[in-house]
């Protein structure tokens, strides 16, 4: 008799972010400054009448009860509403599932479209969790690369090459995490339509819609594509928007049938998303993006300061990204050569040396599937992204540092 776990929970893997995360935290507690890029959210606080919101639910004792699995009915509407206000596309509220954060809904679709034995197109670099929630359903992903002198984009054609008679769902997300790649309308449209003519699902993650930079626009894959509609789920949530990465809502919104399995899954995975939660989600809704110019601002001028810094590093190639708030640049080409003595076979290997000297904490591009990359978020504040970034620059540019506690 084996007394092991499940094969489901021994084809998972860990998140190869967190040995970082681990390293950088032993560093704190060790008295060191550590600067992280590590972290995909706003460093902005929750907007105050989010949280007001938030403490008006709390006192309500209607919201101390379990509510409708698919998520509260006004909240449902405020998102049916956002979307036709964002993208021009008019869903009705019965075919939007609240979830508890995007990531949640990324697991749903993936769970109510795939069957042990299916493949899934996940363009690469990818978000370290779709493979994962494709895996976790018995599905296999099937990476399809992009690169950087085509800005991380996959066409119909890369697309094309990948396909078997297994393929199911291609996941894809614009603007990108982690490379920050914005597809254009056009290019939308022409993966939606490949997808529509080859009877493929789309999975299609919006979450950063909001978060565009140098006149780029975020098409919606249905309103793009309008041949694909019955057959894409779309991902949204307030997390990246609104400075809510905590509260955990999202939602996902597509065809009924396929909405109503993702309800009938979730009543029994978690029943409903917190109230309180929920009523801030409403909140953030409901009262539109005041003073969201002002956060876009802020975000753009730290992206420009962050790509003129690495684009100065030898050996560092960082596309400009126009979405999301991340860089994703290639350090193929300091791989080859030794910092401080040192080479590196990964940039793991690098992420941790960087950590270790500098106090600088990077994400490895492996864990996005891109060897040879690195991912930097600029969601953090002026001072430590001036102070992580001369670091950084210091030391790849390879002048000897001190290698005890960085200040
Ligand atoms: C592409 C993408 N989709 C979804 C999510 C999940 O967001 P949430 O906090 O709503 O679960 C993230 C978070 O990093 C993301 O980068």
């Amino acid at each position: 008799m084996s007394i092991g776990l499940s094969e489901r929970a021994g084809a998972i893997a860990g998140s190869a972010t967190m040995a970082v995360s681990a390293r950088a935290a032993e560093l704190r507690a060790a008295g060191n400054r550590v600067v992280s890029f590590g972290a995909g959210e706003p460093d902005f606080p929750t907007p105050g009448h989010i949280v007001e919101a938030a403490q008006r639910a709390c006192a309500d004792p209607v919201n101390h009860r379990y509510t409708s699995s698919a998520g509260l009915a006004e909240l449902r509407r405020a998102v049916a509403e956002s979307v036709l206000a964002d993208t021009g596309l008019a869903i009705d509220k019965t075919d939007v599932l609240v979830t508890n954060g995007a990531k949640q809904a990324v697991y749903l679709a993936c769970m109510v479209l795939l069957n042990p034995g299916d493949e899934a197109l996940v363009p690469s670099p990818y978000w370290t969790t779709y493979p994962e929630a494709v895996r976790l359903t018995g599905a296999t992903p099937v990476p399809v690369r992009s690169d950087p002198a085509r800005d991380y984009k996959v066409t119909p054609e890369a697309l094309d090459a990948h396909l078997t008679p297994r393929t199911k769902v291609l996941l894809f997300g614009s603007p990108a995490n982690p490379t920050g790649t914005v597809y254009t309308p056009e290019e939308i449209r022409a993966i939606g339509d490949w997808a529509a003519q080859r009877g493929i699902w789309v999975i299609s993650d919006e979450i950063y819609q909001h978060l565009l930079y140098d006149g780029a626009v975020a098409a919606s894959m249905p309103v793009a594509a309008p041949g694909v509609r019955d057959q894409c789920i779309v991902i949204g949530g307030v997390s990246k928007t609104y400075a809510m990465t905590g509260w955990r809502v999202g939602w996902l919104y597509g065809p009924a049938g396929a909405v109503k399995a993702a309800v009938n899954l979730q009543s029994h995975m978690s029943s409903n998303v917190s109230n309180v939660a929920q009523a801030a989600a409403m909140a953030a809704l409901r009262a539109g993006r005041p003073g969201f110019e002002d956060v876009l601002a802020s975000y753009d001028r730290r992206r420009h300061l962050m790509v003129d810094i690495l684009q100065g590093i030898r050996g560092v190639d960082c596309p400009t990204p126009t979405g999301a708030f991340y860089c994703f640049p290639s350090v193929k080409r300091l791989l080859t050569r030794s910092i401080l003595g040192h080479s590196f076979a990964s940039t793991a290997e690098l992420a941790t040396f960087v950590l270790d000297r500098v106090s600088v904490a990077l994400l490895p591009g492996e864990a996005f599937g891109a060897p040879g990359c690195l991912r930097l978020s600029y969601a953090l504040d002026d001072q430590s992204l001036q102070t992580g970034l001369e670091r950084l620059q210091r030391l790849l540019s390879s002048q000897d540092l001190p290698r005890a506690h960085v200040h």
